[in-house]
């Protein structure tokens, strides 16, 4: 499969001459490609509709853009993660069916900076780019690649482009977090998992579920009286078809579950008379539903805080295998890639030996999304420049991890900028792998870890998914008190992966 993404010119003969050349060229060796506009002018949909023609290429016009000027600037305005969205399912669509796609993208997008927001698709789509640039732009746009694209594999050129050149440009392998994303929902639809969600009365989860039950991704059970659920959706103008609904306080598994909960507590000195009140618990309940497999998957925490949340699944599920000690790992979508932080929910203050356990359970986390883990102990010294308690910490872990878990890539302790930057890495740790490669972060402890990922959040702009709690037999997560609609949404597919 190959592709280009065509980033036009004002000029909009030049632009047509251009376009048609490519596509003449591209049909002599590839003998089915496709075209895609992710934005056109309407004036220009016949020009598109000539080149199909032409070009007797096997795709209705209507597949071959995304949205008209118009559509797009309404949509961008009112909600610019669909937008992104929209563009990277038709465009992957395509590919699907194609063996060469080139994307013809727009150079000005109303007053905002058209030829920027065209690179930002271009890596979400992982094209690589040909530029239609003038002779006194060149400069401008050599600077502008280097910093946006590391100054290589993608070309400037106007009507005498080089064919050669393009034909040598490879696919991007960036990993944006709207690609991180639509390759979760992707996932999750092909092993469709069943998720509890005890938090009924929270506004936001009734929204969230009637979204994950469109798209058609997960299964849900909500917990709570169904007169009044079904009231407060109807309240919303919410559908939440027939969404499955149990009442802990009266519900035909309350037996059951006062013995399960009886049997696993009783050694902690819990009665059954106790057990049979805590089973009333929404929380309790929703852990047990895991617990005995009658779900895949529990999200919880809307309203609750995170010791709440995940008491009962500490208690109850327990850590898996070889596993002792549950931590908690955020993905942080930057703009062109995804990095995890851990431990960010739960350990206040942790060993050694539980520094090197969430390393372990992060690069594990980290394979199952996709991701090949190189890990950093975080730490205020990189190598041996610094000393100190913390660092021997850190130290011991490295120690431990390499012992223990001999296949990890894994090394430290380093400073934030020593494992991010290469340049820096080079200075600081010039013989580690990982230096200035690394893309799981386990910071020293729970204050660190907790408040960087929400420095990274809020300062960079960055998209934080997650808390994924890892360790535990079954996927129990935990939810922020502050969440949005759109951060539920994701906690559930990524517990409905995690059950995978
Ligand atoms: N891994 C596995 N099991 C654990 C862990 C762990 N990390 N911590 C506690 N447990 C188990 C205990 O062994 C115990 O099991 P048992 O009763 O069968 O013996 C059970 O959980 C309860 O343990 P307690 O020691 O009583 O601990 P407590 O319930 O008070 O607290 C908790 C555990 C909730 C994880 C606590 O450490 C905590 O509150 N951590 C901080 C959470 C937090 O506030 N995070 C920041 C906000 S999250 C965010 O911003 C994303």
């Amino acid at each position: 499969m190959a592709n280009l993404y065509l980033i036009k010119s004002r000029d909009d003969e030049l632009n047509t001459l251009i376009s048609t050349n490519l596509l003449k060229e591209y049909s002599k060796i590839y003998k089915n490609i496709a075209i895609y506009c992710p934005v056109i002018y309407v004036h220009r949909i016949s020009i598109l509709q000539e080149w199909l023609k032409e070009f007797n290429i096997n795709q209705s016009l209507k597949n071959a853009y995304g949205f008209t000027f118009e559509e797009a600037t309404l949509e961008f305005s009112k909600d610019k993660h669909n937008f992104f969205n929209t563009i990277l399912k038709e465009y992957e669509e395509l590919k699907l069916k194609h063996d060469f796609v080139l994307v013809s993208s727009f150079c000005e997008f109303g007053i905002l900076d058209g030829f920027d927001l065209s690179v930002k698709l271009a890596k979400n789509l992982n094209t690589p780019i040909a530029a239609i640039v003038s002779e006194e732009n060149r400069l401008l746009a050599k600077r502008y690649f280097e910093e946006n694209l590391g100054g290589k594999n993608y070309a400037l050129i106007n009507e005498n482009f080089d064919f050669n050149e393009l034909k040598n440009l490879k696919e991007y392998d960036f990993l944006t977090p709207y690609r991180f994303k639509y390759e979760l929902i992707k996932k999750s639809v092909k092993n469709k998992k069943v998720v509890v969600l005890p938090e009924s009365d929270d506004e936001r989860i009734l929204r969230a579920s009637e979204i994950l039950l469109k798209s058609n991704v997960v299964d849900l059970i909500l917990l709570g009286d169904e007169k009044i659920i079904k009231q407060n959706a109807l309240n919303l103008g919410l559908d939440l078809g027939t969404i499955k609904i149990i009442n802990p306080l009266n519900s035909e598994y309350n037996d059951e579950f006062s013995t399960l909960l009886y049997e696993a507590r009783k050694a902690k000195g819990m009665s059954f008379e106790e057990a049979k009140e805590l089973v009333k618990d929404r929380t309790y309940f929703g852990t047990l539903l895991v617990y005995s497999a009658k779900a895949d998957a529990m999200v919880s925490g809307a309203s609750t805080t995170t010791a709440e949340t995940i008491r009962p699944a500490l208690q109850i599920i327990k850590t898996k295998e070889g596993i002792s000690s549950v931590s908690g790992i955020f993905f942080m979508g930057l703009e062109d890639k995804i990095l995890a932080f851990a431990d960010c929910a739960v350990n206040p203050a942790p060993t050694a030996e539980q520094l090197a356990m969430s390393a372990y359970v992060s690069a594990q986390t980290a394979k199952a999304f996709n991701i090949e883990p190189n890990i950093a102990l975080l730490s205020y010294s990189s190598g041996d420049s610094g000393k100190g308690e913390s660092v021997e910490l850190v130290k011991e872990a490295l120690k431990i991890a390499r012992e223990k878990y001999p296949d990890l890539n894994i090394d430290g302790p380093m400073q934030f900028d020593c494992a991010f930057d290469a340049k820096t890495a080079a200075k600081k740790m010039p013989n580690s792998k990982i230096a200035g490669n690394a893309n799981v972060y386990i910071f020293p402890d729970l204050n660190s870890a907790n408040i960087c990922y929400k420095a990274v959040q809020r300062t960079a702009n960055a998209l934080a998914i997650g808390p994924i709690l890892q360790g535990l037999k079954k996927p129990v997560n935990d939810l922020s008190r502050g969440c949005l609609v759109a951060d539920i949404v994701d906690t559930i597919i990524l517990s409905a992966i995690q059950a995978q």
